[in-house]
């Protein structure tokens, strides 16, 4: 096989998003752009991958990683002119290059496959990946000479009225042979109502040179769309969405209602769980087999273990366990790691704690910064009092520990293992192990209190 190249276009600025985010770095389900484009392209293995940077370079950078390499292009003067900036690293080589548009995220390797399966077929020198689009405003449109073969690319901004009738458009991703690229590109010249040098004229000298010239037509407009303004992002976001929740259900997953169910690209989950409308999952998350997720649950990066359910609640950058029941409106907030087994039930919040396979908290409670053992009752209304005001302390909880209704357990402090704290204490001192803690005021009951308090008030009333 020929080596393969890739050089993906990610300098501008997006102007037409008015953001303050680059446009590339625009997330489409979770996932920035230019790192689906990424994602893609590294499936169809290519022995270099170039990314052209210059609007935010250093973000763009950052969120690729040090995988594939980085040419600056300081000055956005064009798509003709940000490939040029790869000819240092990839200008000499013998290979196959493809150019994809860092603001395509729904490009798949499949469609980038068959462009480069037609590119071999034909032998040609360029092949341009074109789609029909119903409204085709705004893209190159490809114009075909009276035989069928690609004459050239015209933009939108400098067709004629009856070139902007045509509907077949450029969908901004190439294959090329590399060496005619960095020719041809030199050949490019700006004399264009944008100013601009378009990679797209390459075609045109690649053409005249007597060149081949070929185009492969995909049937999928949708997957080709440019992310140019906020509307066409939130197109890509349906679209990817409706992709992402089509792959799952095909892997054996149901959605209650795909239209409400909002799953990131990089989630996965296990066979057999349900998913519930109004559910979010993001991130790297995972979450087992036979789950029951949702109504209305946020999940943000965190890790679901089998046969768990949650209702109602958000969990981020945590881990909980198999069999576990969360919810409804339970919190699990980040680093925080649920054993099998448990239940965190209504207006429960979780921070930064660990609790042991089987243990409760069932109602009301903040757990925060404690490491709770197994199979640990917390009592409705417990709470860990763990922030001094500048500090934050650890509470422990050993196993088999039960904690009495509204208790506060004032940080730093351990209650050890099966002790019992009585309901309503404020524990500030460590429980031993196989203990009973009780730590509030004793109960005193004032006999007949109703009977004196009348007479008291009658006296009062007869003084008048
Ligand atoms: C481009 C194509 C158009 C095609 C469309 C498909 C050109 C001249 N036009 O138009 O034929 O139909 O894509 O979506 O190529 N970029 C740089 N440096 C630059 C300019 C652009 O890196 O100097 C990057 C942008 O960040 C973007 C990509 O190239 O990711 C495409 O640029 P954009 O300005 O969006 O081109 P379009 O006008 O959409
Ligand atoms: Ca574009």
């Amino acid at each position: 096989m020929l080596n393969r190249f890739a050089v993906i276009l990610a300098a501008g600025q997006g102007t037409r998003m008015k953001s303050h985010l680059y446009k590339v770095l625009h997330p489409v389900c979770g996932k920035p752009m230019v790192q689906h484009v990424v994602d893609q392209i590294e499936l169809v293995q290519a022995d270099k991958i170039v990314t052209v940077i210059g609007h935010g370079a250093d973000l763009v950078k950052s969120q690729l990683g040090d995988k594939i390499d980085y040419v600056l292009q300081e000055k956005q003067l064009g798509t003709g002119h940000a490939v040029m900036q790869a000819e240092e690293q990839l200008g000499k080589q013998d290979g196959t290059t493809l150019v994809v548009c860092g603001d395509t995220p729904l490009i798949t390797a499949e469609t980038i496959e068959a462009l480069i399966k037609q590119h071999e077929e034909e032998h040609a020198k360029v092949t341009l990946l074109t789609a029909h689009a119903e409204d085709p405003s705004g893209y190159g449109r490809v114009l075909r000479n009276d035989d069928g073969t690609v004459a050239k690319v015209v933009e939108h901004k400098d067709a004629t009225d009856k070139e902007r009738l045509v509907k077949e458009i450029n969908t901004g991703t190439y294959c090329f042979d590399n060496k005619t690229l960095f020719q041809a590109l030199k050949r490019v010249n700006n004399n264009n109502v944008q100013g601009e040098y378009y990679l797209p004229d390459v075609i045109e000298i690649v053409k005249n040179n007597a060149e081949t010239v070929a185009a492969y037509q995909t049937p999928s407009f949708e997957e080709t769309i440019g992310v140019n303004d906020r509307v066409a992002l939130s197109e890509a976001e349906r679209i990817m969405k409706s992709r992402i929740n089509t792959a799952h259900m095909k892997n054996g997953v149901t959605l209650i209602d795909p239209k409400q169910t909002y799953i990131g690209a990089d989630v996965q989950i296990g066979q057999d769980t349900v998913i519930k409308p109004g559910t979010v999952i993001s991130g790297s998350t995972t979450i087992g087999a036979n789950c029951e997720i949702g109504p209305n649950v946020e999940i943000i990066n965190s890790r679901i273990g089998d046969n768990t359910i949650i209702r109602q609640s958000v969990v981020s950058d945590s881990g909980i366990g198999e069999q576990a029941v969360i919810g409804p409106y339970a919190h699990i907030r980040p680093q925080s790691e649920l054993g099998d087994n448990i239940k965190v039930g209504n207006f429960v919040e979780v921070k930064k704690s660990k609790m042991g396979d089987g243990s409760k908290a069932s109602h009301l409670s903040y757990i925060g910064d404690a490491e709770i053992g197994q199979d640990v009752n917390l009592g409705c209304g417990s709470i860990t009092v763990n922030y001094d005001g500048k500090n934050k302390h650890l509470t422990k909880v050993e196993d088999g520990a039960f904690i009495g209704c509204n208790s506060n357990l004032i940080a730093p402090v351990t209650v050890g293992k099966n002790a019992y704290v009585a309901a309503g204490s404020t524990i500030t001192d460590n429980v031993p192990g196989e203990a009973l803690s009780i730590a509030r005021a004793r109960q005193t009951n004032k006999e007949n209190y109703v009977a004196r308090i009348q007479e008291k008030q009658n006296n009062h009333g007869r003084k008048d």
